[in-house]
């Protein structure tokens, strides 16, 4: 396409940022951990600032309180040689980015710049309002139900935990337990058209190969992913999760139905953790202030459906949870506001059981509206027969275990070798709903005990 001059000057001029017509600066007074104050400006909440280094460099900061005069400014980056009296300033607003279908097979930071090194997306000030990176909260009387499951590709969860278009889950687990692999898999073998991925408070190397060998290529091409590392400011690890969600919504607002991957929620309660402490609010139950929980559910309820769209938006939150600690606030406040729980367990990653989860622990709220009768009755008998056979399965290797006295655990016992490898799947290996579901007919539909 060729363009006039005067078209490739309007487009140059659309990417430049505005300069603020009149620059007035505040003083910076005091620097304490990641919390600058300054004063003797008008600052916003939010807003972004800039304060100046002893060597005349300006640093990103942004507003996260203010007590009568003085404004609480936190950095966004690593700030150095800052001064007592140094100047803040506004920053020039840079150009949102125009989400639509070019984002999709990128990586990007936290303020949606490409850490791919697959070249730059064109900035633009002007656009669409409806593609504006800002999301509304969807209110109660515009949320649709969940009604469908949603194809996930991996067998357990299909047939056992079926995930619903529009449903919240929660992947409980402790580190190292298989869950970068698990969410992996779901992006690669997934129905959803799009699927945004959140890395939020990885260490840097996890994302990376999390990119690279778990999603591989396959997985980026209908993916975006949006990586904000555990040595990025807390508020870019808070952005870089809202953003996930703005982006999520606006795929799901052009009637897609897209899959939200965020790995993790703990990491994100961490981050408003260290924010709020940092404007003086008070620790609660282990060392989080009230305010996160808010947060949190703010986060959770900015995911689902909508009346206005025919897409879904279906998003599984990663939590950290270590064994059975019911301590841990943000597991059990995750517990509560999401549609259900995959818990993945520890002692069967070290049998080589993978994906870990622990059948008896794990549940989907919404399974019942969402799947056939028949599905949904297999689905408890192979629970069942699990639970039964977790009873006896000590007795057996010691020759203690006597066949024959209760119909329902010899069942349990016999199925025993079947349903563990229908539990078990590769890292490449896809298995879709249909599948899924006959398999698991295949195996629970010949079973007699009542
Ligand atoms: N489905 C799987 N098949 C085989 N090995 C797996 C599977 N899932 C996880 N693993 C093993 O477990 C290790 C940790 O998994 P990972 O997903 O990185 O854990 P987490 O994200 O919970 O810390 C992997 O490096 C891999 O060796
Ligand atoms: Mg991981």
């Amino acid at each position: 396409m060729i363009q006039t001059l005067h078209e490739r000057l309007i487009k140059a001029a659309n990417e430049l940022p505005t300069p603020p017509l009149l620059q007035s600066y505040g003083r910076l007074v005091r620097v304490n951990g990641l919390t600058l104050t300054a004063i003797g400006g008008l600052f916003a909440m939010g807003r972004k600032y800039q304060v100046e280094s002893i060597d005349g460099v300006w640093y990103d900061v942004e507003v996260i309180g203010f007590h009568e005069k003085e404004a609480y400014l936190m950095p966004l980056n690593k700030v150095e040689d800052l001064y007592a009296g140094a100047r803040v300033r506004v920053a020039t607003q840079a150009p949102s980015i125009c989400i639509d279908e070019r984002l999709l097979g990128r990586v990007f930071d936290a303020q949606m710049n490409p850490i791919d090194l697959l070249g730059n997306i064109t900035r633009e000030k002007e656009h669409n309002q409806t593609k504006l990176v800002k999301s509304t909260p969807l209110s109660p009387l515009d949320r649709r139900g969940v009604t469908e499951p949603l194809d996930v590709g991996i067998r357990a969860i299909n047939s056992l935990f079926t995930v619903g278009k529009g449903q919240r889950l929660g992947l409980f687990a402790g580190s190292g337990v298989g869950k970068s692999k698990l969410l992996g898999m779901m992006t690669r073998f997934t129905s959803a058209d799009v699927v945004i991925v959140a890395l939020v408070g990885e260490r840097g190397w996890e994302v990376k190969e999390f990119i690279e060998q778990s999603l591989g290529k396959q997985g980026l091409k209908k993916a975006i992913v949006i990586a904000s590392p555990a040595d990025d400011s807390p508020l870019l690890r808070v952005k870089a999760a809202e953003q996930s969600h703005k982006l999520a919504a606006y795929f799901r607002d052009q009637n897609l139905n897209v899959l939200l991957l965020m790995d993790s929620l703990t990491r994100y309660a961490q981050a408003q953790r260290e924010i709020g402490l940092s404007v003086g609010e008070l620790p609660a139950s282990k060392g989080y202030p009230p305010s996160v929980y808010s947060k949190l559910t703010q986060l959770v309820e900015s995911s689902g459906n909508s009346e206005q769209s025919q897409g879904s938006m279906t998003a599984i939150y990663t939590v950290l949870a270590e064994g059975d600690d019911q301590q841990d606030p943000i597991a059990d406040n995750a517990r509560a506001i999401l549609d259900g729980h995959i818990v993945l367990d520890r002692s069967l990653a070290e049998k080589g059981h993978y994906p870990a989860i622990n059948i008896g622990a794990s549940i989907s709220r919404v399974m019942p509206n969402i799947v056939e009768p028949d599905q949904l009755q297999h689905c408890y008998l192979l629970k069942k027969l699990y639970s039964r056979y977790l009873q006896v399965h000590e007795l057996i290797p010691l020759g203690a275990y006597q066949a024959g006295k209760d119909p329902e655990m010899d069942a349990a016992v016999n199925l025993y070798p079947q349903i563990e490898s229908f539990l078990c799947q590769t890292l490449n290996e896809k298995i879709s709903f249909s599948d899924s579901a006959i398999q698991l007919q295949q195996i629970m539909g010949k079973v007699n005990v009542s």
